[in-house]
């Protein structure tokens, strides 16, 4: 599928709109329309309903160590600064980056590729950026370009090695980059913090700096206590939250993956450090399987465990589930979920302070030294000091939890089964032309329209029986009512959408009382009695 049909059909059906479009749009931002709402709304109400309320805490799920529990929160966008500061956004959360001066553009500077080429007697590292690449741009064309040569001198350059990220080049003045003139107008690489910074109250000093959250995962750690405090659970346990994420990324790119603005669904389940492992297992299977049992089935979807190097400052192991989006370069995939083994990191971070990772790999409070006296240190940022252990009411026994987080982002859930859904056929038409249908294959349960429902003519009652049933849909799940157009073209704009069951008010109805149902994607159609049709269709969409 290629991703320009997708998109297309995205703003065509109203699924999803750049942000502040009629002002030329803001980079990085993105409005769903009225089918994506419902989309991404169904996306998150899954996830909500198959791991919180939906969760059965008495039984012992296949591959779980034990029963375990399951509840949610809704914290606030904004927090105490402090909150950031002890777990390391702060300092860490940062990307590093490059300006050119030149075209004053900005890159990220693990991201910008390039070759070494050599001419003139000038050795050039020519770049490019990951789109460009991904587009198959030519590096040869800026190499002569870079060297002032025509397409006939290509024989003059002489590559040297593969192609690979700039941060593997010391000597940044060689460097080519993209759409620049001159060689070497690339900047030093910088440290850029990707949280939006804001002022809270009126008086704008520095103090009152706070920032937008980057995660919805800190609102989970420094509630920990009043969760457990007052709901009475008990390790092992979850607890859930959705809700918007900000980072101010370098590069949004490749339609709403990349996103400056986008909502994550994140769980951080506590148990004991002797079963964290087993967890972390379950975990990540169980997260699978969710993303399969929605339809994400296939090569397109993997689960990827991190090399020992590839892993956070905290964490013990971590998988991904990717998917393998149409944007990206052949073979390669790209991150839905991450679920992460974060051991007691965030728990001692928010008691303690900001922890580092010392020579033997153990966890200890980051220090610096005080002024004026340089042989004495203090913590670099204080924690709150409060005890986020638990004890267990059993045996007495007193720890800090260890957490598993599976961490998903609903916007590229939704782009992710948006990209599977995109299937093209051939049907006949109206008059038995045979024409390119466009079909949204999505689960029913995502699905924006459960059901359509259509009078074949607009006469002889049939309009007043289809919606008579058009309105007991609605008491259920949201349904459509259209009767403009030929029936053909009906069934169409219901298969863009991707709505799963279309019925037809028809000639037969008036004699029998049964009505057609079609099926969206097997295109099989059946007679179902008046009566039934309500009853029919919630059965096949829930
Ligand atoms: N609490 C851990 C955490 O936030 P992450 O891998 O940085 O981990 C988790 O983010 C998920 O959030 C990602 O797998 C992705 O689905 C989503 N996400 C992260 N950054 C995003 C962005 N800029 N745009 C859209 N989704 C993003």
């Amino acid at each position: 599928m290629e991703m320009d049909k997708l998109v297309s059909l995205c703003k065509r059906r109203g699924f999803l709109f750049q942000s502040s479009e009629i002002y030329g749009g803001l980079n990085g931002f993105w409005d769903y329309g009225p089918l994506g709402v419902e989309l991404k709304r169904n996306l998150k109400n899954a996830w909500w309903q198959d791991m919180v309320t939906g969760h059965d805490d008495l039984a012992t799920l296949p591959g779980a160590p034990s029963p375990y529990e399951m509840t949610g929160l809704d914290c606030t966008i904004i927090m105490h600064p402090q909150v950031w500061k002890c777990s390391g956004h702060f300092d860490l959360f940062c990307d590093m980056m490059v300006d050119c001066k030149e075209t004053k553009r900005r890159y990220r500077y693990d991201q910008l590729r390039g070759r070494w080429v050599e001419a003139k007697g000038q050795r050039v590292f020519v770049t490019t950026t990951a789109e460009a690449e991904a587009e198959g741009e030519d590096l040869q064309r800026r190499a002569l370009k870079a060297f002032n040569l025509r397409g006939k001198d290509a024989d003059q350059l002489a590559w040297d090695g593969d192609v690979v990220s700039l941060d593997k080049v010391d000597d940044l003045s060689l460097a080519y980059a993209p759409e620049a003139k001159e060689v070497g107008t690339l900047t030093e690489p910088r440290e850029f913090n990707l949280m939006f910074k804001t002022i809270v109250g009126a008086m704008g000093t520095a103090d009152d700096a706070a920032f937008l959250r980057p995660e919805t995962a800190q609102g989970i750690f420094v509630n920990f206590k009043n969760v457990l405090d007052s709901s009475r659970v008990k390790i092992p346990f979850g607890i859930a939250q959705q809700g918007k994420s900000f980072r101010n990324e370098i590069t949004p790119r490749n339609f709403t993956f990349r996103s400056r603005e986008f909502e994550q669904m994140e769980i951080e389940f506590f148990c004991h450090p002797n079963e964290s492992r087993k967890w972390y297992e379950y975990w990540r299977d169980r997260r699978m399987k969710w993303y399969t049992d929605l339809g994400l089935a296939g090569e397109r979807l993997q689960l990827r465990e991190h090399d020992a190097d590839e892993l956070s400052h905290y964490s013990c192991g971590t998988a991904d589930i990717e998917y393998a989006f149409p944007f990206l370069p052949e073979g390669e995939f790209g991150e839905l979920e991450g679920i992460a083994h974060r051991g007691d990191f965030d728990l001692r971070s928010h008691m303690e302070g900001k922890l580092v990772k010392n020579a033997e790999g153990c966890l200890e409070l980051e220090t610096v030294p005080i002024e004026g006296h340089p042989d004495r240190t203090r913590p670099k940022y204080k924690g709150s000091g409060r005890d986020l252990q638990y004890r267990d009411e059993v045996t007495n026994e007193r720890f800090t939890p260890h957490v598993i987080e599976p961490s998903a982002g609903a916007d590229r859930g939704a782009l992710a089964f948006l990209c599977e859904a995109y299937h093209e056929d051939e049907q006949p038409d109206d008059k038995g032309k045979m024409q390119t249908r466009v079909v949204m294959q999505l689960h029913p349960r995502l699905a924006p329209i459960k059901a359509a429902v259509f009078p074949l003519v607009k006469k002889d009652g049939m309009p007043e029986i289809a919606q008579e049933i058009y309105r007991g849909l609605k008491k259920k799940f949201p349904a459509f009512y259209d009767e403009k157009g030929a029936v053909g073209r009906r069934y169409r704009r219901q298969d863009e959408a991707g709505t799963p069951y279309c019925i037809t008010v028809d000639g037969q109805t008036l004699d029998d009382n049964t009505v057609t149902v079609r099926d969206r994607d097997s295109l099989e159609q059946w007679r179902v009695k008046v009566d039934d049709v309500v009853a029919e269709i919630e059965s096949r969409v829930s």
